[in-house]
């Protein structure tokens, strides 16, 4: 019933995946953004990080898998007519629902506000392994864009994964979400987290962040969790869900562009992931079924499941301090300035038309936001 035309790759693949060469199965590499909290920057991070390994010549599809809260396409401002739900429900094919944004990064759309469908079934994630097996090996990355906490279908993308990129804040509620969700997505099998810290101040508060987590998860779930990169608080990430203008269309020169090709080469220079020798889509369709995941009464003793409160930075270990320290040299210098402050006006002789633009792009943001939280009190008003 719900598989259409074979795709042509499909007709070439070979017919027993599980005994192919290894090296068939390299691509894409597969990394599921993930948070314990909502409203993270999940999103943001999937679409801005997506465009930068695009404009290094990856081919990069991101699969908005937020199913109660999908918003990749407003992010890039595109307006699917079809989306996941539709792939889901069988109308229509993987092929059908992809769209394009800029620089060639493929979406598949999420399936907008369809709560049911955060659980997928175990028809509904069978076909879409199927949909999935077809595409995949055309790309490089596959960013699954997660739904925030603890729900089958994201543990099970993070079991397939190659990475679990976790996102914190500084907000307590992020890190002991996350530390829930870490705890149950190990008791699946070993996860090569990498951690970003977003919405921070300084890169100060990005470690000391980063260090009070890290510190909980070594010390409780004796895991090892991996600092990538960090993002500060920026008004032109808030101003681009307005605007629909991903900050990482801004010029190469533009802090908020650099934040993302930071963390693009980050991961570029992250050891390599291991690759099962197996599609991830095969791989993902063999995640626990739904009634197998860790019973939550199963916890060990010494393990607590959430996250101590009282928990203070542990000491750095040498790991974690070596990674702090490459990222300090970039980044410290980049942030000397407080990201408000290049913002009154760009040396025009240094800087050309385009960031010019970026920079009205900006100020018409925050007069958007202006209007908007006008017209909010003007709503509340009697
Ligand atoms: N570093 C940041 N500084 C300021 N606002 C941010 C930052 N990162 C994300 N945001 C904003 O936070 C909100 C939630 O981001 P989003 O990417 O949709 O999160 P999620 O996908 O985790 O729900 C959006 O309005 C986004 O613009
Ligand atoms: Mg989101």
């Amino acid at each position: 019933m719900f598989l259409d035309k074979p795709h042509a790759k499909a007709a070439q693949a070979p017919a027993h995946p599980r005994s192919a060469n290894k090296a068939e199965y390299r691509r894409p590499q597969v990394i599921a953004i993930t948070s314990g909290k909502g409203g993270v920057g999940k999103s943001s991070i999937a679409v801005n990080l997506g465009l930068c390994l695009c404009m290094r010549g990856h081919s990069v599809c991101i699969l908005d898998a937020d199913t109660g809260l999908a918003n990749v396409s407003l992010l890039l401002g595109l307006r699917p007519e079809y989306s996941l739900e539709h792939v889901l429900s069988g109308k229509h094919t993987i092929e059908a629902v992809i769209q394009k944004g800029p620089h060639g990064l493929k979406l598949i759309p999420g399936a907008h506000g369809i709560s049911e469908c955060v659980d997928l079934d175990i028809h509904q994630k069978q076909h879409l392994a199927r949909e999935l097996a077809r595409i995949e090996d055309e790309f490089d990355y596959l960013l699954l864009d997660t739904a925030a906490g603890i729900s089958e279908t994201t543990l099970s993308f993070i079991g397939a994964a190659h990475r679990m990129l976790l996102v914190l804040t500084p907000e307590p509620t992020s890190l002991t979400d996350a530390y829930s969700l870490l705890r149950l997505a190990l008791r699946q099998g070993d996860v090569n987290c990498q951690v970003l810290v977003n919405m921070v101040g300084d890169v100060h508060e990005a470690r000391n962040v980063f260090q009070r987590f890290s510190g909980a998860v070594e010390k409780y779930l004796k895991a090892r969790v991996n600092f990538l990169s960090f993002i500060q608080r920026d008004e032109s990430l808030r101003n681009a869900v307005l605007l629909q203008y991903p900050v990482a269309l801004f010029p190469e020169h533009d802090p908020s562009h650099r934040t993302f090709q930071r963390m693009a080469d980050a991961l570029e220079n992250a050891p390599p992931v291991e690759t099962p020798g197996r599609r991830f889509s095969q791989c993902w369709l063999d995640t626990r079924a739904p009634d197998k995941v860790p019973d939550e009464t199963e916890t060990p003793r010494d393990e607590p499941d959430t996250m101590p409160s009282a928990e203070s930075p542990s000491p750095p270990t040498p790991r974690s301090e070596a990674l702090f320290s490459r990222d300090d040299t970039v980044t410290m210098r980049e942030h000397e300035l407080p990201l408000p402050t290049r913002r009154h006006g760009y040396d025009e002789a240094r800087f050309g038309p385009q960031e010019q633009l970026a920079d009205q792009l900006r100020q018409l943001g925050q007069q958007g936001i202006g209007l908007m939280e006008r017209l909010k009190r003007l709503q509340k008003a009697p």
